[in-house]
C-alpha cells in the first residue's frame, strides 16, 4: 500500500486532518498548517483532540500514568525505608517533573551542573544539592552567587585547594555557602578518600569563617547497574564504605553531618541499610534500557519490574524498499542506539543509518514494521536522549494532556 489511498486512510494522515479542521477545537488560529497550529496551541495549553498520532516525530513522549506510578513508588518506597529523596534533574532537565517529586516528598533536588542548579533553585524549588565542585573562577563565583540567592543551595568540595578558593569568595561577597564533602565510591571519578582525610577537610570547611560543613556526598555509578539485586546490594555497600566511616570519624570530631547523599534507581532499595541519608536517583522517573536489565528483589535479569517505561521516543517508518530493513527518522541527531529497544517489537534490531536516518532490522518471520507506520523507541542513557530533545509530549493514553520544556540543554543554559 504505497499509495495516497493507503496514506490517506493510515491514521498519522487523517489525525492531522482531523486536527487542522475540528471544529471542537476552540482555536482562533487560522493557520490549516498542523504544525503552526501545533506550536500556537502549545503556547496556548490547549490540548483538546490533540493525539500523538498528529505529532511531527521524531519526538519523546511521556505516558503520565507510567510517570505517576514511579514517582509514588519511590516515595512510597522511601517513606516506607526511612531514607529522603533528593532527586537527580540531569536525566530530565524539566522544572514541571521536579514539581511532581517535589510534590510527592523529595527534599530538593541533586543537579550535575552550575547551570542545572540555577535553573531549578530559580523555579523556586529549595534544597538544590550541586554534585560537582566549582573550580573555575566563573563556577565559584557563580556558587558564591547562588548562596546568596538561595540560602539552601548546596555543593560539594573534594579538595582543600577549592575549599580556600571559596572561602576567599564566599569572605568577599559576605555569603555564607554550604559545603558537602565529596568522597570517593569507587569511580575514579570525583571524591575525596574516605576515612581521615573525608574528614580532615570537613574539619577545613567547619572552620572557614564563610563556610558551613554539611555532609558527605558519595555517588556510585558502578553499583547502580550492577545486574541482580543482591550483587548490586554487596556492591553499594562496598563503595559506600569509605562514606560510612567518614561519617562516624564527623561524628567523632564533633562535626554535625546533616546529610549522606548518594544513590541512585538501582539502590533506591538498598541505601537505607549502607549508610545513606538520602537518594539522588533520577533514572526511576521514566527509565531507560541500560536499567532495564539491571534485574529487580524478584529475580527478573530480563526486566527491573520495580519501574515502568514511561519514555518513549516517537519515530515514523519513512522508506522500505530492502528486505528486512526499513528507515525511521530516528537516527543520529536523536542518538539512536543499538542497545534501545522498540515497544512491543522486540525482535526489531535498532541501528542507524545517518543522522537524520534509522534503521530497523528484523528476519524472515518475524512482522515487519510498514510504511508510515507509528513506532516507539525506549532509549537506552536517559539523560543524553533527553538532551537530544526540547520539550516532552505528555500523553494520557494516546491524548496529548500536556508539553513540558525540556530546560537548560544548549548553548549559555547549559553551561
Ligand atoms: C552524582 C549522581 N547522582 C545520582 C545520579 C542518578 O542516578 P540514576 O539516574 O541512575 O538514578 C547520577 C547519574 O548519573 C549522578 O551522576
Amino acid at each position: 500500500m504505497s499509495t495516497r489511498r493507503a496514506f490517506l486512510s493510515s491514521g498519522a494522515a487523517l489525525g492531522a486532518l482531523a486536527f487542522a479542521n475540528s471544529p471542537a477545537r476552540g482555536s482562533s488560529v487560522s493557520s490549516p498548517y498542523p504544525l503552526n497550529e501545533l506550536e500556537a496551541r502549545i503556547a496556548k495549553k490547549d490540548f483538546s483532540g490533540l493525539t500523538k498520532d498528529m505529532l511531527p516525530t521524531p519526538c519523546l513522549l511521556v505516558d503520565l500514568d507510567m510517570f505517576e506510578a514511579n514517582i509514588k513508588h519511590m516515595a512510597d518506597t522511601t517513606k516506607g525505608n526511612g531514607i529522603s529523596v533528593r532527586p537527580h534533574v540531569k536525566v530530565h532537565k524539566s522544572v514541571d517533573v521536579a514539581k511532581h517529586q517535589v510534590q510527592a516528598g523529595a527534599i530538593g533536588l541533586t543537579c550535575a551542573t552550575i547551570a542545572e542548579a540555577e535553573l531549578f533553585s530559580g523555579s523556586g524549588i529549595t534544597g538544590v544539592l550541586w554534585t560537582k565542585q566549582p573550580v573555575s573562577k566563573n563556577n565559584i563565583l557563580r556558587a558564591v552567587a547562588l548562596s546568596k540567592k538561595d540560602p539552601t543551595f548546596m555543593f560539594v568540595a573534594d579538595d582543600a585547594q577549592v575549599v580556600d578558593w571559596v572561602q576567599e569568595a564566599a569572605e568577599a561577597q559576605k555569603a555564607k555557602l554550604r559545603v558537602a564533602v565529596s568522597v570517593d565510591a569507587g569511580m575514579a571519578r570525583q571524591g575525596i578518600a574516605g576515612g581521615q582525610p573525608a574528614v580532615d577537610l570537613a574539619k577545613k570547611i567547619s572552620s572557614s569563617r564563610n563556610l558551613q560543613f554539611e555532609g558527605i556526598m558519595a555517588y556510585s555509578g558502578d553499583a547502580a547497574h550492577t545486574k541482580g539485586f543482591e550483587a548490586r546490594k554487596k556492591k553499594s555497600s562496598e563503595v559506600l564504605a569509605g562514606a560510612r566511616e567518614s561519617k562516624e570519624l564527623a561524628l567523632k570530631a564533633g562535626l554535625p553531618v546533616n546529610i549522606v547523599s548518594g544513590g541512585s534507581t538501582g539502590t533506591y532499595n538498598i541505601d537505607h541499610e549502607t549508610g545513606l541519608t538520602e537518594l539522588e536517583a533520577g533514572t526511576y522517573v521514566f527509565m531507560d534500557t541500560e536499567y532495564f536489565i539491571v534485574g529487580g528483589k524478584d529475580g527478573d535479569m530480563k526486566r527491573y519490574n520495580d519501574w515502568k517505561p514511561a519514555m518513549t521516543v516517537l519515530t515514523t517508518v519513512d522508506s522500505q524498499h530492502h528486505p528486512n530493513i526499513i528507515t525511521t527518522d530516528y537516527g543520529n541527531k536523536v542518538l539512536a542506539k543499538k542497545t534501545d529497544e522498540v515497544k512491543d517489537m522486540p525482535w526489531i534490531e535498532v541501528g542507524v543509518q545517518g543522522a537524520e536516518y534509522g534503521a530497523l532490522r528484523w528476519k524472515d518471520g518475524d512482522r515487519a514494521p510498514k510504511l508510515g507506520e507509528r513506532l516507539e523507541i525506549y532509549c537506552t542513557n536517559l539523560d543524553q536522549s533527553t538532551n537530544a530533545f526540547d520539550r516532552y509530549y505528555v500523553l494520557r493514553g494516546d491524548h496529548v494532556v500536556d508539553v513540558w520544556p525540556i530546560m537548560g540543554r544548549s548553548g549559555a543554559a547549559q553551561r
